[in-house]
């Protein structure tokens, strides 16, 4: 197994380089995409600080279906358009949400949450999958997690799907 080590207390930028070497390094030649999801989702709830959920929803017969994810247990089916993770998947825009209770449409699966990131998996320029992570910690995502998120998943998105 690969030999993981990443200081979560460095600086945002290395933190997230750090992340998508490892797992770049953790998808290498692995072409099925619940494993892959399932790896970088524990990649993620482990190193990133401050989540309570932290997991994939992958586009099937347009809609989203959960994934493998880190946390409590979620709602399983959303329509593409619906709440912060199906306005992800509509638009192919990351949708960084600071306080969940103003988003409209917002789907509480968790009511911890108070702070949402939500990065689409983009492959061949078609949304297959979203990933979620949540914060019970009000504005809790910066714009370095959004785009080093945004960077690792893009570096792996071949191996999602
Ligand atoms: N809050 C999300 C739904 C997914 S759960 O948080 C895991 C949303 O509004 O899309």
């Amino acid at each position: 197994m690969l030999d993981i080590s990443i200081d979560p207390d460095q600086p945002a930028a290395e933190l997230y380089a750090d992340l998508t070497s490892f797992a770049t390094a953790l998808v290498d030649g692995e072409p099925d995409a619940i494993a892959n999801m399932a790896n970088i989702s524990a990649l993620i709830w482990q190193y990133v600080p401050g989540l309570n959920w932290a997991g994939f929803y992958r586009v099937i017969d347009d809609e989203l279906v959960l994934g493998p994810f880190q946390g409590k247990t979620a709602c399983i089916r959303i329509a593409i358009g619906a709440g912060v993770c199906g306005a992800a998947a509509a638009t192919g825009e990351v949708q960084r949400v600071a306080d969940v209770h103003a988003f409209p449409g917002h789907i509480a699966c968790d009511a911890d949450s108070r702070s949402e990131l939500v990065v689409p998996v983009l492959k061949d320029g078609a949304v297959i999958a979203v990933l979620d992570l949540d914060s019970p910690l009000p504005d809790h995502f910066r714009p370095e997690d959004e785009a080093g998120i945004a960077r690792l998943i893009e570096a792996i998105a071949n191996n999602l799907g």
